[in-house]
């Protein structure tokens, strides 16, 4: 039985988060944990999900309509898909959205370059979520360190080989969406001030870029811990975000800052080698839950 497999990477926000959506641009990072779509022909007239670790099956479904419309497919298809990522905000709804897409186009012999695979899934982002700048596709796609674009969707791949990144659960979760709208209230309620740190938090990515490139980690963590503050000021973190940043920060971090939409969810801090056990038992005492996860991962792969 002809069967594909794709493979997607997760993600790590680096800098940039919300002002993103507003098309100022970001820094991320994809990680070393993967989810697998392996697609094959469905036989029974319906398409087959079977994903035992994805909860949400609005992306996959969503994939599947917007190819069968976009390339004029009418067979129906069979999904396994399995997943590292766990439920800790890593990108399992852009990843699965990618590897799905690219798994279909593979199967049907259409050769989808990287930009075209993002315009397909961000249309299929769009439709499911409505908000949402596009960097966590492009970093599935693209693999590494990438600095990303919010208004042109421009993606560039920063020379980056390893960031001493740790990562961190809070124990909370909120959908990225929740958080994404309350900005936008916020934003509708108070525009200057929140247009005024979207813009340094674009400065800070635009520091940050050459930071990452040159593995100036003392300056990058300052940044990322001033990133963090900005988020603070945003009404997206929340006590116990605060709480893990504060203690990696003391226990030696460069830097620290929450990762992605907030609310809950990664806490992510920049340690040097030799403070990586002393803030690791520092936030753990705490009550957060280390991430095993590394950077310079590779993005998008076709599995043999
Ligand atoms: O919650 P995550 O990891 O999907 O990150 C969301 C980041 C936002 O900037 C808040 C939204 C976006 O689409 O850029």
């Amino acid at each position: 039985m002809k069967q594909i497999t794709v493979s997607a990477p997760g993600k790590l926000m680096l800098l940039g988060e919300h002002a993103v959506v507003y098309g100022y641009p970001c820094i991320v990072a994809a990680v070393n944990k993967y989810l697998t779509v392996t697609i094959s022909r469905s036989c029974r007239g319906k398409d087959r999900i079977n994903a035992l670790e994805v909860a949400d099956f609005s992306f996959v479904k969503e994939s599947l309509k917007v190819f069968r419309h976009e390339f004029s497919i009418k067979d129906f298809f069979s999904l396994r898909i399995k997943s590292e990522l766990g439920n800790f905000g890593l990108g399992t709804s852009s990843a699965v959205t990618v590897a799905t897409l690219k798994a279909l186009a593979e199967f049907n012999h259409l050769n989808l370059d990287k930009k075209e695979l993002f315009n397909l899934s961000y249309k299929v982002i769009q439709n499911v979520q409505r908000l949402g700048s596009g960097f966590d596709l492009a970093t599935s796609i693209w693999g590494g360190t990438i600095y990303f674009e919010g208004k042109t969707k421009k993606v560039e791949s920063l020379h980056q080989k390893f960031l001493p990144i740790m990562a961190f659960f809070s124990g909370q979760k909120v959908k990225t969406i929740e958080m994404v709208e309350k900005v936008a209230q916020l934003k509708k309620r108070n525009s200057k001030f929140v247009e005024d740190i979207f813009r340094k938090i674009a400065k800070l990515v635009e520091e940050g870029r050459d930071t990452v490139e040159g593995c100036d980690w003392v300056t990058l963590g300052k940044l990322m811990t001033q990133n963090h503050l900005f988020l603070t000021q945003l009404q997206v973190s929340t006590p116990k975000l605060d709480q893990l940043v504060e203690t990696a920060i003391k226990a030696g971090a460069y830097g620290a800052k929450l990762s992605g939409a907030g609310g809950g969810d990664c806490m992510i801090a920049l340690v040097s080698r030799k403070n990586k056990k002393k803030v690791t038992s520092a936030i753990e005492k705490v009550g957060g839950k280390i991430i095993d996860v590394a950077t310079n991962a590779q993005g998008l792969r076709i599995e043999l």
